[in-house]
Formats: structure tokens, C-alpha cells, sequence
């Protein structure tokens, strides 16, 4: 029976193929980049309790959830939904969980792709030896420069785009599956070497203490709220990567198995990144809360101090510009799926319309950190309410009414066909779904709002 459907756009070669691809989508300026900011910025320690705890409770569950749905539908997330909902025989509206995602996807890509753009951009002054005085203060002035001028920051945001555009275009096995199959593994390497050197300074105990040592009085609303958006984030979730992913699954693979594979490696990419970072931070008197340069502001002056750090400098950038575009990849691949299948275009077609589409918007982005930076709404400019829209209210959004779909609008068996849980473990899962993440995302959103 789990077999009624195929997909149009193939499948993955094996499990570990498709493991990796969620790893790729996964793992990604949101574990080197923004983690260690938004950390610094929301004091550390308890921060990371509250995150963790999101990513065990709320994240693994909605991420079997997803993946579920996607191989049961075996099309773009609009069309399963779409699938299901009659399958289900339930109201049509559902699908605009569909749409919900196919926007959220858009609009994280458009800042996104200047953040890669950055590590493009880092690469180059890496290789060039721009940290080899490695001088804290010169090196962070490098950065402030950078993102003042909107011409450097377009051109890297463009080549950021094409490439994303590229490996799109080549589709599921051609493109997504080859990009990330040797990437991650060297990604580690590097990030373990970081973590090498962090312990060889002299502040690596007061690094591992702001991130482990939890200060509960700094946790406010906000910062749970951003702590769960996170989590979704991190794990690629609530807007139909890891549903458009799962529908190129093939049948008999247990898709809690590789939930848990996937989380557990994003998690361990993040909470690597962070050790590697912090006691830089506070080795050379930086602050923890300078906000998104953090990581280009910090490992600079690592690799300028460091033997053979020009080399490994160049690498970091590199593996991180790929760990971007694997994530990137997932973010456009539902409206990609969307357009082939409803307006009939080719591959490339599609991608190319998305792409540009997409590109536009992210001038919004580069246009904050220089020209715009004055122009605020909610004392936020325009990146940070995108990320906030997106990260903070659409994808914990989305994750409700995924976990709301699976727990009580599908047949409980459909669920269990796909997923050939032991009972025991079925019974887990569907009371996660059914009442703890909805929960805890509604009481979050209800706690921000102010109402409690
Ligand atoms: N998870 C990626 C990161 O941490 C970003 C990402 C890729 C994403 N696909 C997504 C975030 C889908 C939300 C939804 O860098």
C-alpha cells in the first residue's frame, strides 16, 4: 500500500544518500553562523537548554512528521498536501500549508543567499592572507567595511544565487545527491580542528562555561521564541524542504531512524561550531553579542594567528559556502517541484524563474547592512524582520499545523504504513505530535504575544 504514488522527479539513490541530502539541508549557516550569535546574543548557556530542549521535544517529532507526509504524497509539498487532504477526506484548505512553506522558502533564501555570499567573499581574503596580521581590532574593521558597500555584497549575493541555481537545475540524483557527498564529512574535519585550536587558548574554560553554564535570568520570552524558531531552522523544518526531501524517499527505509541521524548530526555540527567560537570571542576581548559578523569578525583572527592558517582559513570558508549551498538547495526545491509540476516547465525553466525572483528580494538584505541600515520597523531593519517573520513565526507556524495534520487529520494507520513503527514507539511519536508540539509552539506564540 505505500506504494500508490511515484515521484516525477526520482528518487534518492539509498538511505545514506538521503541522509546526507537532510544533513546537507540541515546543516548550514544556521550551525556556524547563526548559532553562536543568537547565543551570544541571548546569553549563552540557558539559551542552549531551551534550544536543545525544543530540538528533542518539538524538532525530531515534527521532522518524522514531515517526512512522512512527504513520502506519502510523493510531490511538492503544495500538491501532497493537496493528496493527502483528500486522502484524508478533510477540509481542501490544507494545502495552503503547501503555500505557507513555498513563501517562508523564498523569503530565508533572499537573505540567505548575502550571507553565503559572505563566506564567497571571506574565502578570497582568506586565500589573499587579509588575516595574516591577525590583529583582532583590524580584522573586525574588515568586516564593518565589507558589508558597508552594497556593490561587493550584490556581487557576491548573485554568484551565491547562480551557483544555488546551478545545482538545482541538475535535479534530484545529478545535483542535490553528488553536491553533498563529500562536503559534510570535510566540513567536520575542519570544524574539529577549530574546536583543536579553541582549546589551545587560554580561554577555552570561559568559552565552554558561556555556553554550558546555564544563567536562567537571561532567558526572556523573546528568547525562547527565538531559541524554538531556531530549532525549526536549524533542522530545515515547517516550510517543506524536509517534505519535498522525503518525497523522494523509496519505501521499506525507516524514516525515524534517519530523523534522528540528521538531528543528531545538526546538533553536533552546532554545538561544535559554538566551541570553537566562543573562547575566541572572549580570547580577544570581542563580545559574544556582536550580532551576525560574529563568525567573520572571530575565526579570522584564529587562522591569522595559527600555523598553516592561510590554508585552513581558505578551506573553512569554502566547506562553509558548500554547507550553505546544500542548505539552499532545499530552500528553493518545493517551488521548483511546484512549477514542474503544475505549469509543466523544465527543470532548468523553473529554477531560473525562482532564482531570479529570489535574487531581487535579497537586495532588500544587502540594502540593510549599508544604504538602508537607518530604515526600521519594530526597531528592526529589514534582515532582521525577515529573519524574524521567517525563523521566529513562519516555520514554528508551519511545524504546528504539520504535527496538527499528522496527529489528527490523517488516518492513524496511513501514518503508521509509512513509518512501521513497534507500537510502543508509534504511540511516542503520536503523542509528541498530537499534543506536545502543537503545545509548546502555541504557548510560546501565546507567551510573545503578551497574552499570558
Ligand atoms: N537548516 C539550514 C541551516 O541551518 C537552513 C535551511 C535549509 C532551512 N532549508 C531550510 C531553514 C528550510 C528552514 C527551512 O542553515
Amino acid at each position: 500500500m505505500t506504494d500508490i504514488r511515484k515521484s516525477i522527479h526520482g528518487e534518492w539513490s539509498s538511505r545514506f544518500a538521503f541522509v546526507l541530502a537532510a544533513t546537507g539541508s540541515a546543516v548550514g549557516l544556521g550551525n556556524i553562523w547563526k548559532f553562536p550569535y543568537i547565543t551570544g546574543e541571548n546569553g549563552g548557556g540557558a539559551f542552549v537548554i531551551v534550544y536543545l530542549g525544543c530540538v528533542l521535544a518539538i524538532g525530531i517529532p515534527i521532522m518524522i512528521a514531515e517526512t512522512m507526509l512527504g513520502r506519502r504524497g510523493r510531490q511538492s509539498p503544495i500538491n501532497t498536501m493537496k493528496t493527502l487532504t483528500q486522502e484524508a477526506g478533510a477540509e481542501s484548505y490544507w494545502h495552503y500549508l503547501g503555500w505557507l512553506g513555498v513563501i517562508a522558502g523564498f523569503l530565508i533564501l533572499s537573505y540567505y543567499s548575502v550571507i553565503a555570499g559572505w563566506a564567497i567573499a571571506y574565502v578570497l581574503k582568506a586565500v589573499s592572507g587579509s588575516f595574516s596580521s591577525g590583529d583582532a581590532a583590524q580584522i573586525s574593521g574588515l568586516f564593518d567595511e565589507f558589508v558597508k558597500s552594497p556593490v561587493q555584497l550584490v556581487v557576491w549575493h548573485s554568484v551565491f544565487m547562480i551557483a544555488t541555481m546551478m545545482v538545482v537545475a541538475r535535479g534530484v540524483r545529478g545535483g542535490l545527491e553528488k553536491a553533498v557527498r563529500f562536503l559534510m564529512p570535510s566540513l567536520l574535519i575542519l570544524l574539529l580542528l577549530l574546536v583543536a585550536y579553541a582549546m589551545s587558548t587560554d580561554a577555552y574554560q570561559q568559552g565552554l562555561d558561556f555556553m554550558f553554564n546555564p544563567d536562567f535570568s537571561r532567558i526572556t520570552g523573546d528568547s525562547v521564541l527565538t531559541a524554538m524558531g531556531h530549532a525549526f531552522f536549524t533542522l530545515s523544518l515547517g516550510m517543506g524542504a524536509i517534505m519535498v526531501y522525503g518525497s523522494y524517499l523509496p519505501k521499506n527505509i525507516s524514516i525515524a531512524k534517519t530523523s534522528f541521524l540528521v538531528a543528531g548530526a545538526d546538533t553536533a555540527v552546532a554545538l561544535l561550531a559554538g566551541i570553537a567560537i566562543f573562547p575566541l570571542v572572549f580570547a580577544n576581548g570581542l563580545e559574544p553579542s556582536a550580532g551576525p559578523g560574529l563568525i567573520f569578525q572571530t575565526l579570522p583572527i584564529a587562522f591569522g594567528q595559527m600555523t598553516g592558517g592561510l590554508i585552513f582559513g581558505t578551506l573553512f570558508f569554502i566547506l562553509l559556502v558548500f554547507a550553505a549551498l546544500s542548505s539552499s538547495i532545499s530552500l528553493i526545491e518545493p517551488a521548483v517541484a511546484w512549477l514542474v509540476e503544475n505549469r509543466d516547465w523544465s527543470r532548468k525553466k523553473a529554477c531560473v524563474l525562482a532564482g531570479v525572483f529570489t535574487w531581487v528580494f535579497g537586495l532588500g538584505t544587502v540594502f540593510s547592512f549599508n544604504i538602508w541600515s537607518d530604515f526600521k520597523l519594530f526597531d528592526r531593519n529589514l534582515f532582521e524582520l525577515l529573519d524574524y517573520l521567517t525563523a521566529n513565526l513562519m516555520l514554528p507556524l508551519g511545524g504546528f499545523f504539520m504535527a496538527v495534520f499528522a496527529g489528527w487529520i490523517m488516518h492513524k494507520q496511513h501514518a503508521q504504513e509509512e513509518l512501521q513503527l513497534d507500537n510502543i514507539s508509534f504511540k511516542c511519536w503520536h503523542f509528541l505530535v498530537c499534543y506536545i508540539a502543537p503545545a509548546a509552539v502555541f504557548l510560546v506564540f501565546i507567551h510573545v504575544i503578551g497574552v499570558l
